[in-house]
């Protein structure tokens, strides 16, 4: 691959700190292809092969030409599908319109983050969490700030759904903590409230 040339990449991309998982899963299959025998516990996805409905379906539909540019938000098919989906299985009323189809998680988050986040405002995450949040959260100028759960504690979507709705939007996360006026993001603010008021009899 040609070296790209130097001043030619944005400073906040080279700022970006690498996906320490996804090198340890590179470094595991260039020592597969030099023979060893490799097992991976790096990244989180099944250890069985993609079931073979699925595999048929896609070579259905690329046989039949389904190839081409969809829906912006994805097919209207398959949004109505996942909104029957959340309604039969997790008794949520989504409409089609509320759901995006996308090819992993990564892109919605970063979208998610960019429409959320102005320069500079603060997001408290879990610590530990995920790693590639406090990233993305840089790349469109906020600044992650992290609440380190107590021991033994969690913060479950039972958690989420039983916390209070935030009352205090116009504080930051630090002035929360500590008790004093001022402003922050309201989806830190839950997130931090969450963790402050969750019940720890009801984390799963
Ligand atoms: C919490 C969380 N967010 C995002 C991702 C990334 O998902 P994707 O590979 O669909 O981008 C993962 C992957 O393990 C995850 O655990």
């Amino acid at each position: 691959m040609q070296t790209p040339v130097k001043g030619h990449i944005a400073r906040r991309a080279t700022e970006i700190t690498p996906f320490l998982a996804m090198e340890l899963m590179e470094r595991a299959k260039t020592l597969e292809l030099e023979g060893r025998e490799i097992i991976y516990l790096c990244l989180g996805e099944p250890d069985f092969p993609t079931p073979e409905p699925i595999v048929k379906a896609a070579q259905k539909a690329m046989l039949a030409g389904e190839t081409r540019y969809t829906h912006s938000l994805g097919r209207i098919e398959l949004r109505e599908a996942i909104a029957e989906h959340y309604q039969k299985r997790y008794k949520v009323t989504v409409d089609p319109e509320q759901v995006i189809v996308s090819s992993g998680t990564s892109p919605l988050m970063m979208l998610l983050f960019a429409a959320l986040c102005n320069p500079d405002d603060e997001v408290i995450l879990t610590d530990p969490g995920y790693a590639c949040y406090p990233n993305f959260i840089r790349f469109v100028g906020a600044k992650p700030r992290f609440f380190t759960n107590p021991a033994g504690a969690g913060v479950s979507a039972t958690a989420r759904r039983r916390a209070p709705v935030d009352q205090r939007q116009n504080q930051s996360p630090a002035d929360q903590l500590a008790g004093k006026p001022g402003r922050v993001n309201p989806l830190a603010s839950r997130t931090c409230n969450t963790c402050r008021t969750a019940d720890p009899a009801g984390l799963g």
